[in-house]
């Protein structure tokens, strides 16, 4: 690994890895654009990324969801507040009520497990009192948003090991939908809310699925200023993109535009987060 830039030392091991690398930049892009990249482990682990929602009933195991929740709280988190927590669900009944509070999704069953990533502010208001502190800085929208991407943070660090152990995953952001019954369910104190959830098993290989597309690395990632100079044609190449690989799936042809703007068009097509605000008042944020 150490020889891993230095060129005449490649070995044909490390120009193998290059070209797994290249294949899947490839991939992600639709072939589209190919940068060079150097490669490492983790650099494949994370571009080979793919949510699964097909399990096998094999549990993961106490040690592999240990090395997760390591990787997790080694995450970067803001001034060290560490503002979030997560609840690991594995009882099947707990597991059905919570699907069906998140759209019903048939995946949450069947997965093995089920980490809820949370919001965690309850630790901090704690803190204050045993110090005396106000404890207001926790009333305001940015602290909410702090536990938010701590939580974030948090759980990708889990995802990309899970992946490098060898497991599916895929995040649940419908345990939004009825945040308050979800709290209620997993016993979550005031100032603290599910962000997410995230199913977890061995991908059945029975129904495997490819890395998706996504946009060109230059309608995202714009040198020295934002530049939506190439947004249109850019999302016309996306569409296709997606529709090839949609063919190439044997899913629904639908372009990324329209699948995007539905999502997107009405707060009815919140499916009940566009009553997020009021349901975290309820449950103890100010958010001034
Ligand atoms: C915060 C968040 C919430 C998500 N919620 C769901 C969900 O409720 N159900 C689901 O099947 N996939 C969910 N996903 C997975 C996305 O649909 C998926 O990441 C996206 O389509 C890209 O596909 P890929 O992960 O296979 O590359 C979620 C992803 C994120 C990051």
């Amino acid at each position: 690994v150490k020889g891993f830039h230095v060129q005449d030392q490649t070995t044909s091991l490390e120009r193998k890895a290059t070209d797994v690398v290249s294949d899947l930049i490839k991939a992600r892009y639709a072939g589209r654009e190919v940068p060079r990249a150097n490669t490492f482990p983790m650099l494949e682990t994370m571009l080979a990324h793919r949510s699964v929602r097909a399990y096998l009933d094999d549990p993961v195991h106490p040690e592999d969801l240990s090395a997760a929740i390591a990787a997790a709280q080694s995450a970067a988190t803001s001034s060290n507040l560490q503002a979030w927590s997560v609840i690991v669900v594995t009882d099947p009944e707990r597991k059905s009520r919570l699907a069906t509070l998140a759209a019903n999704q048939a995946h949450i069953r069947k997965a093995p497990l089920l980490l809820v990533w949370l919001a965690d502010l309850s630790r901090l208001r704690k803190a204050s009192r045993l110090e005396d502190q106000p404890g207001d800085g926790l009333d305001y929208l940015e602290l909410f948003l702090t536990g938010a991407i701590d939580a974030a943070l948090a759980s990708q660090n889990a995802q990309v090991a899970f992946e490098a152990m060898g497991y599916g995953t895929c995040y649940i952001g419908s345990m939004r939908s009825y945040p308050e019954e979800v709290a209620a369910e997993l016993k979550l104190p005031p100032e603290v809310f599910p962000v997410f959830g995230m199913t977890i098993g061995r991908e059945d290989p029975a129904k495997v699925t490819s890395v998706k597309p996504r946009l060109p690395r230059h309608s995202i990632c714009f040198n020295e200023s934002y530049d939506a100079s190439a947004q249109e044609t850019d999302l016309g190449d996306y569409n296709s993109a997606m529709r090839d690989f949609q063919t190439r799936q044997s899913m629904p042809l639908v372009s990324w535009t329209q699948k995007s703007s539905r999502r997107v068009a009405t707060a009815d097509s919140l499916k009940n987060r566009d009553q997020l605000k009021h349901c975290l008042r309820r449950m103890g944020f100010a958010l001034k």
